[in-house]
């Protein structure tokens, strides 16, 4: 019990554990999570449905959206992007590993007659003869990636990018990890329960790691029969430092901004967004 414990506050290595997919396609977490991006007004899944209307006017008009552009949204979710760019003409690609998030979209593009591909895949595998006017990575997804795994995405970015394309992505600030606190939150059916259909305990550790500019949220979720752990990473960064590793991995930043609706950078954002084009 004591060691079982005291695994819940070890403090691991930056990204040596990964269990994105886990928090994706668990048959009951990720009934959760569908739940959270179609309800209008919450956010731990997609931004609530009032910016996400604005975000799409102004990318589309940020880039030209219309029939000849083609658009690739890498982590879609359930098509709150995606089904928009398509009515605008657009043709659109969206890949998602979630099952219930594509399934979803899927059936949303039929219902409206929308000729959108869907890609159910790990977006780190993601290949195509199609290039791309544009490239998205919408709600801070790059920061949940270890550094490896950001470059290997950059590069896929880069291989399917028309020479003139743009990429758009959005991350988490410097300024939002000063607001970050370490600390361990738990309880009977923890987050209402969110991390099991059955009775469970629940424990959120929250680890920092100032050097690295790194929160882990490390949830154990402990039922009768098992002990599961879901460690949600999340890189942080200034502009300066998210340049560089843009132009370590072929991108030069053309544009910056406080989100992906076009309001103007601040760097007491607690998000910066960023397009992108490849370096020829
Ligand atoms: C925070 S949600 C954002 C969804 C969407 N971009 C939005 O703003 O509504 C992240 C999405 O990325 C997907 N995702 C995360 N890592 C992925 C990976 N390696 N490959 C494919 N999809 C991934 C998840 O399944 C989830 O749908």
């Amino acid at each position: 019990m004591f060691k079982k414990l005291q695994r819940i506050i070890e403090r691991p290595e930056p990204f040596s554990v990964d269990t994105v997919e886990r928090l994706w396609n668990d048959p009951h977490i990720s009934k959760q999570m569908l739940a959270y991006h179609l309800n209008p007004d919450s956010e731990p899944a997609s931004r609530n449905h009032a910016f996400v209307a604005r975000s799409i006017e102004w990318i589309a008009e940020r880039f030209s959206l219309g029939p000849a552009k083609a658009v690739a949204d890498f982590g879609c979710g359930p098509g709150l992007y995606t089904l928009p760019l398509a009515e605008k003409g657009a043709r659109v690609t969206g890949i998602d590993f979630s099952e219930r998030s594509i399934a979803y979209a899927q059936e949303q593009a039929l219902q409206k007659g929308l000729s959108i591909e869907y890609r159910c895949q790990n977006y780190l595998e993601f290949a195509s003869k199609k290039y791309f006017d544009l490239i998205t990575l919408i709600y801070c997804d790059f920061c949940p990636l270890s550094p490896d795994k950001r470059q290997r995405l950059l590069e896929i970015f880069a291989e399917h990018l028309k020479p003139e394309g743009h990429l758009l992505l959005d991350v988490c600030s410097e300024s939002a990890f000063r607001q970050r606190q370490e600390g361990v939150h738990f309880g009977h059916r923890f987050m209402d329960g969110f991390w099991s259909e059955a009775d469970y305990f629940g424990f959120q550790n929250t680890l920092i790691y100032p050097e690295e500019k790194i929160v882990l949220d490390k949830y154990t979720v402990v039922e009768s029969w098992d002990i599961r752990e879901i460690y949600n990473w999340l890189q942080f960064f200034s502009l300066e430092s998210l340049k560089a590793e843009l132009e370590a991995g072929g991108f030069k930043v053309v544009d910056a901004y406080a989100d992906v609706a076009g309001a103007p950078y601040r760097p007491e954002a607690p998000e910066i967004s960023v397009v992108a084009k490849k370096v020829p």
